[in-house]
């Protein structure tokens, strides 16, 4: 088999990185994304570990129809019962199982011997088996377990029905030649091998969980599990762009391909920022945005004679819009529908007609919009068009000899107009004060920064903040011209996804 297949799993093991809350609509908009780029399987989430992980993981399985739906699930019958109530409704239903293999693992963690992992494993693959035709299992830490032990475990985990086995590497410990090799001893040592497809599943600790993947698949392994932008728990998973883009660019060493439309990718990288609250580093393989900018004369000189002298991909070929024809306030409703179209947005008329709104408002302000602004004011819109409360008015007075004073009018879910003004300790203080008298729900402000979308003076600048409420994270953004009414936007945004999340959890409290 010459195709690999590409295992998301951005909305389980991305979700689990510091930071990262997305609720069941954000995650059903991802899923759409990595269902248009064209991925084979989505991990949708873990429905033992929340309520809310149960009910986002069924809402994707009930909405994306084409990729292959997976949950996650403890080696466990409740929770493997549990992955299935989620999963079932599927179009293609898949539950993931894992157990720990390494005697690290077994004894320092568990308290459980390598027969007792062994007997459970098998006992609940079968279980899962009884469910569904489609089972992947696990065996965690693999990287670090006594490789005879593992060849058993996947001997008996395939005879009991799995039919992906999956081999992760969970501390993001090997190195390549050690991880191929270990791919290699498993197709020559567990018998029933052919029988299952053989997965790989790599962390980045050490940097290394790409080139892992790709040595993984070298060696025989045809899945590769894999975040968009390579964000998952600690430093994060082996990211999908880069493997896909290795895949694609060295065809003729790796002799391989994927399904991923290649040209969705840059899109499916920025939604995922955007949701999750990560920027991308600049220098980011495929999707950074220094990706294929050449600073250095020489390089410059050679990408106009021929792109190809320092270019080994067209960054048209993994979605980066091709032109960079800047709008300006003459631009009109057709050239600004068909850079969104270029820039990979697929909006609903009301959503197109609010941006080109922000689109004019910000060309009364700013010569020249880029595609940069123009991404930035989409996403604010698709962000704000959903929320219960909505800024109104805000008005600040500061300065070195001034307190800092503001006062705020805030539109409450039913439409009522609520007012109030206090002092702070800057203006971005006093907007919060206020902000949280109204609202009313107790908060604690963990992160904050600001950073403009262009340079020039007239620039957007986008505010991400990250506000703490009963132990969870909610992430906010907003973006604007002026950068007090940017912090403002991000905090209400923030203020109101902690809001959702709450009534969401009462509702399904009140539901059980
Ligand atoms: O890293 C890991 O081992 C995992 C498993 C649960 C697949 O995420
Ligand atoms: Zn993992």
């Amino acid at each position: 088999m010459d195709r690999v297949i590409i295992f998301d799993t951005t909305l389980r093991d991305g979700e689990q990185a510091a930071g990262a809350s997305l609720n069941a609509r954000e995650k059903l908009e991802i899923a759409r994304q990595l269902e248009e780029l064209g991925v084979d399987v989505i991990e949708a989430g873990f429905p033992a570990s929340s309520p809310g992980d149960f009910e986002s993981v069924s809402l994707v399985a009930r909405e994306i129809r084409q990729p292959v739906i997976c949950a996650l699930s403890y080696c466990s019958a409740e929770a493997v019962d549990k992955a299935w109530e989620a999963v079932k409704a599927a179009a293609h239903p898949r539950i993931h199982i894992f157990f720990s293999a390494s005697d690290i693992h077994l004894s320092f963690q568990l308290n459980k011997s390598r027969e007792e992992m062994l007997e459970g494993s098998r006992d609940m693959v079968a279980r899962a088996r009884s469910y569904l035709e489609d089972v992947e299992f696990t065996p965690m830490d693999a990287s670090r377990a006594e490789p005879a032990f593992l060849y058993r475990i996947l001997e008996a985990v395939i005879d009991a029905g799995a039919t992906t086995v999956n081999i992760p590497d969970t501390v993001g410990y090997a190195t390549p030649q050690e991880f191929g090799a270990l791919i290699k001893g498993i197709k020559e040592n567990v018998p029933n091998i052919h029988k299952a497809m053989l997965s790989v599943h790599c962390h980045n600790d050490l940097g290394l969980a790409v080139a892992n993947s790709l040595e993984a698949v070298t060696a025989g392994a045809r899945q590769v599990e894999c975040t968009v932008n390579g964000i998952g728990e600690r430093a994060g998973n082996a990211s999908l762009e880069e493997i896909v883009m290795a895949l694609k660019t060295r065809h003729d060493f790796f002799g391989l391909t994927t399904n991923i439309d290649t040209t969705r990718i840059y899109r499916a990288s920025r939604l995922v920022s955007e949701l999750t609250g990560f920027s991308i580093q600049p220098n980011k393989a495929i999707v950074g945005a220094n990706a294929f900018r050449h600073q250095s004369g020489i390089h410059q000189d050679g990408v106009l004679k021929k792109a190809i002298t320092y270019e080994i991909m067209d960054p048209k070929s993994v979605g980066i819009p091709a032109s960079n024809l800047v709008l300006s306030k003459l631009s009109g409703k057709h050239a600004f529908k068909e850079r969104l179209a270029e820039l990979g947005y697929v909006l609903g008329k009301e959503n197109i007609n609010q941006a080109f709104q922000r689109f004019k408002e910000l060309a009364d302000k700013k010569r020249e919009i880029t595609d940069r602004d123009i991404e930035s004011l989409v996403d604010e819109e698709l962000r704000t068009s959903q929320e219960a409360y909505h800024l109104d008015h805000i008005e600040v007075s500061c300065g070195n000899h001034n307190l800092p004073t503001a006062t705020v009018r805030l539109i409450d879910p039913d439409g009522r107009i609520l007012a109030d003004a206090a002092l702070g300790t800057g203006p971005v203080d006093a907007i919060y004060k206020v902000f949280n008298r109204i609202v009313g729900v107790p908060n604690k402000l963990t992160e904050f920064t600001i950073k403009s979308v262009t340079e020039g003076i007239d620039a957007i600048g986008e505010v991400l903040i990250r506000i703490e409420s009963d132990g969870v994270t909610y992430t906010g953004r907003g973006a604007s011209t002026d950068i007090i009414v940017a912090s403002a936007k991000a905090y209400i945004n923030a203020l109101n996804r902690l809001l959702a999340s709450k009534a969401k959890a009462k509702e399904m409290e009140e539901a059980r």
